[in-house]
């Protein structure tokens, strides 16, 4: 008898935090802020194997699956995509590179971690099959974001893209922020 009631006195407990959690605003946004600036792609191939395998993470432009709707789970999701932004945002691609709260990467970074499979997280491509890449399309993303990376940053004098000489290249980026 007593045992039955404590099983439910703890079911009814974790059951009335399971529905305060919900009331938790974090997680809950699902914020895609507009576009600001988009890498100068190598090709579309790679911005389409990109979008495929990391943009719900890194860019302005995630799909936020229904299950995120629901805490704790929404906390996570909502961690993973406010990190991704941080370390890597194709929406925002000279801010990730340059902003005051933004990680700065090697470029060679882009490749590495695609390559060593650390990208994307192993327990996303469980909920995501179609961010998994095949050999193939791995090898594809890293050559092409390295390519990408390498036109996008201001010429460094690199023998590697023949300039076409587009004088419009904004240099004057100088928002001194805190
Ligand atoms: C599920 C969300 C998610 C996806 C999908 C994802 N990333 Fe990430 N990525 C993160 C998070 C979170 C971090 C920061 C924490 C960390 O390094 O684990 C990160 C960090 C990174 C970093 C910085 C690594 C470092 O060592 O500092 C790079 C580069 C990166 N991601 C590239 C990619 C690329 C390329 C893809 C697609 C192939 C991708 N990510 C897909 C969530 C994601």
């Amino acid at each position: 008898m007593k045992m039955r009631r404590l099983i439910l006195i703890i079911v009814v407990v974790i059951a009335a935090g399971f529905l305060l959690i919900q009331l938790v605003p974090y997680g809950r946004a699902h914020d895609n802020p507009p576009v600001v600036t988009e890498p100068n792609w190598d090709s579309p191939q790679t911005r389409e194997l990109a979008q495929r395998a990391c943009y719900n993470c890194h860019s302005y432009e995630t799909q936020w699956p229904r299950y995120a709707n629901v805490a704790p789970v929404s906390w996570l999701v909502q961690r993973d995509v406010d990190e991704g932004r941080i370390h890597l945002n194709f929406s925002d691609w000279n801010q990730s590179h340059e902003g005051p709260e933004h990680e700065v990467h090697e470029p060679e970074t882009l490749g590495e971690v695609i390559l060593n499979g650390e990208m994307p997280p192993a327990n996303y491509m469980s909920q995501h099959p179609e961010a998994r890449l095949t050999d193939a399309e791995r090898a594809a993303l890293a050559e092409g974001l390295l390519a990408t990376a390498a036109q996008s940053s201001t010429a460094e004098g690199d023998d590697h893209a023949p300039d076409e000489g587009d004088p419009e290249h904004e240099e004057d980026e100088h928002e001194a922020g805190e």
